[in-house]
């Protein structure tokens, strides 16, 4: 790319982190002057979860038109037993085939969140075959969440999902390797992680750009993480998810780089487990 063009490319997370500002300020002010909650003031985590979830509510559905187009392919190929990490509130359920999908639940740790969700689920089509969750992908919320709805009772030491799908959360789990090993032992033998998900610019590897990385560590530096739930611009999504097997290995990897030049670059794929 030109470096003419690509400047506008890497400013365009910019109007993002400024969204996500003018959110934080905004909560501040309704924490304050509209609805007083002086203990939701002094906890800066709490703050931060209501901040986002007000970002993803009036923006959540701008920033899901406009997904790669690998991804609208994989998600209509998950069947049987589904789990969904960090659904949101659900804009991405419309890509899914749900009488493909015998149940499927929605792991969403931002309760904020869910009355979108359940409305989008009902919207897509899945009527009851959808369960949202209260929780993280990270295994010691997950776990209990799953067991508590029943979900792995049956053939629980084999695993309980045909799919597991990650869109756009890994960037900001917490440790994820350990996340994703909870993940892969959660999958059936042959069961597939799907992912889209942004990561480092993979400019080291002779498919990205130096300059977008320069962007992605100016963003971070300007509190990317703060503003925007947590999520790690910079995080190396690749590397966890194939250490996420651990030294069996994945029996198939399938990852692809969409827009690896951009600050923004996104690896769209699968990779099953064992069988
Ligand atoms: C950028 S949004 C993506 C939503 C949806 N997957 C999509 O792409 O439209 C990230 C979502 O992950 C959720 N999230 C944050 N931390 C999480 C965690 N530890 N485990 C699971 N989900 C998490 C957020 O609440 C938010 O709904």
């Amino acid at each position: 790319m030109a470096l003419v063009d690509c400047i506008p490319v890497h400013l365009r997370p910019s109007l993002l982190l400024l969204t996500g500002v003018y959110h934080f300020l905004m909560t501040i002010f309704e924490t304050i002057f509209v609805h007083p909650d002086l203990s939701l003031l002094f906890n800066l985590s709490a703050l931060r979860e209501k901040s986002f979830g007000r970002l993803w509510i009036n923006n959540g559905e701008a920033m899901s038109e406009k997904m790669p187009d690998s991804m609208d392919a994989l998600l209509k190929t998950a069947h049987g037993v589904v789990l969904d990490v960090g659904p949101g509130s659900g804009e991405q359920l419309p890509r899914f085939y749900p009488d493909k999908i015998d149940i499927m639940y929605g792991a969403e740790p931002s309760i904020y969140l869910h009355p979108g969700l359940l409305k989008n689920a009902d919207k897509a089509g899945f009527g009851s075959k959808y369960r949202a969750l209260q929780c993280g992908g990270e295994p010691e919320s997950l776990i209990p969440a799953l067991a508590k709805v029943g979900a792995l009772n049956v053939g629980a030491s084999q695993g309980a999902f045909d799919a597991i799908v990650c869109v756009r959360v890994l960037c900001g789990v917490p440790r994820p390797e350990e996340t994703i090993q909870g993940l892969y032992r959660l999958l059936k033998p042959g069961g597939r992680l799907l992912v889209c998900e942004h990561t480092v610019n993979p400019w080291r590897h002779g498919s990205g750009s130096i300059l977008a990385r320069i962007f992605q560590v100016i963003y971070k530096l300007l509190g990317w993480s703060f503003f925007m739930g947590g999520c790690n611009i910079d995080r190396d999504t690749v590397k966890f998810l194939r250490a996420g097997a651990g030294t069996e290995g994945w029996a198939k990897t399938e990852l692809k780089y969409v827009e690896p030049d951009t600050a923004v670059p996104h690896i769209v794929g699968y990779l099953v487990k064992r069988t």
